[in-house]
């Protein structure tokens, strides 16, 4: 049964990554609870990816919602050019606590991509501001993943990522392997000795690259990172709009590795996954390169709808589930769920790995997956699974029972093929 507002609409709506010609119809969703999207005929599917990421305590959490109706009777919006409210200045305050070492600043805005933008444009300008002439370009990895939005796609994997189609039409980057041991390390410091001065900043998702293929790598190469980064007089940028609040088993990705960078972004889970919300938090150094008595040294940035304050009392709220640290339990054991389930597809045919990181469980395959038909046949199994590339992958909420997670692991096993003593 279609609902008459998906007839109605789908003349209308450009959908996301899809070739509208032969794409196989949404499924029309009519609510969320918990772990599971509810469809319009009424079944329910357990949803494995928590909304390209981001609904980290599942969907509807009480708390929040009751923090988005006090704060929508309140005051939906206001500019924040001039004016001040308290879940931004609240949520600022929070996220500095937070964070390791001098992140201390942050500046809001509304999606992944465009927090990426601003931590390049605030490294562009931290260069420019310290007299520093020529530094133009970034360095980022093969395999990364930084948004969809024009610079963004500069600093993605050029050939693996989406975007190959626009290579010579925005600048280009450098793009490098990533530090694995002393000699990869030495020579990325080769490549920085003989191109550094063309660097304003190393952009690096911290140990896990998402969008890019799920690839993992371990602390040692950020520690590595912030060598060369320091060697070369580079700014070093994480963008943890994947792993940031917890998805890897710590709060952020880089308190696994011990370093700080000069900026961070965060998104996705930022608000619990309720309402669109950003920010580049900025350390104290980067901040004051922006002081000055000359209005030109300013960061000249601001967003319409930055620092929401329905987003930002999302935020809060979703921090404040954080508080009692039961998320690191739930973590580890959705972890330990995904490597359970996940584990007997390594025999599988076509299967080359199957990898488990934090919340984070991985099937690869030797060739890209049929998406659409993957899709569909999870439905079938009451699951909601979207696959990417080569990769069948699992990102559930941290409040995923062991259930819900168990009929995910299965559906996975069903489609890969293997038979074994949890297959039923
Ligand atoms: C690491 C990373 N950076 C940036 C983005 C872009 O975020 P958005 O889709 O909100 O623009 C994503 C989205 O998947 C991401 O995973």
């Amino acid at each position: 049964m279609t609902p008459d507002w998906l007839k109605d609409g789908a003349a209308h709506v450009w959908r996301p990554y899809c070739q509208m010609q032969t794409a196989r119809p949404p499924l029309p969703v009519v609510a969320t609870r918990g772990s599971r999207l509810i469809l319009a005929d009424g079944r329910e599917l357990v949803d494995g990816l928590a909304s390209w990421w981001t609904a980290c305590h599942g969907y509807n959490h009480p708390h929040i919602a009751a923090a988005l109706r006090d704060q929508i009777e309140r005051m939906p919006h206001v500019m924040f050019g001039g004016l001040a409210h308290e879940p931004a200045y609240r949520l600022a305050k929070r996220l500095a606590d937070l964070l390791p070492g001098a992140l201390n600043h942050a500046f809001f805005a509304e999606s992944g991509s465009v927090a990426v933008e601003i931590a390049m444009k605030m490294a562009l300008q931290f260069h420019i501001n310290s007299g520093a002439k020529g530094r133009t370009r970034f360095l980022s990895f093969r395999g990364g993943y930084h948004g969809d939005t024009l610079a963004t796609m500069t600093v993605c994997d050029p050939e693996e990522g989406m975007h190959s189609l626009f290579s010579g039409v925005m600048p280009a980057q450098v793009i490098a392997d990533l530090p694995r041991d002393a000699a990869s390390e030495a020579a990325l410091d080769a490549l920085l000795t003989e191109r550094g001065h063309q660097i304003a900043a190393i952009l690096v998702e911290p140990l896990v690259q998402g969008a890019g293929g799920m690839l993992l790598h371990g602390p040692e190469t950020l520690r590595a990172l912030r060598r060369l980064a320091d060697a070369h007089g580079v700014l070093l940028i994480f963008d943890e709009i994947f792993t940031g609040f917890g998805r890897t088993g710590t709060m952020f990705a880089m308190q696994a590795a011990g370093i700080e960078p000069d900026i961070v972004t965060l998104s996705k889970a930022l608000t619990g996954g309720t309402l669109p919300l950003s920010a580049a938090v900025a350390s104290t150094r980067v901040f004051e390169a922006f002081l000055s008595d000359d209005p030109e040294v300013a960061l000249m940035h601001g967003p319409t709808f930055m620092a929401n304050p329905l987003a930002c009392a999302a935020a809060n709220a979703s921090l404040d589930l954080f508080e009692d640290g039961a998320w690191r339990g739930e973590v580890a054991r959705v972890s330990a769920g995904l490597a359970q389930g996940l584990e007997p597809c390594r025999s599988a045919p076509g299967v080359v790995d199957v990898r488990v990181f934090g919340a984070i469980g991985v099937v690869e395959f030797e060739a890209p997956v049929a998406v659409g038909d993957l899709c569909a046949r999870f439905a079938e199994m009451g699951v909601w699974i979207r696959p990417m590339g080569k990769l069948i992958y699992l990102t559930p909420a941290f409040t995923t029972s062991d259930a819900d997670l168990a009929l995910l692991t299965r559906a996975i096993r069903k489609v890969v093929g293997v038979g074994s003593p949890l297959a039923d």
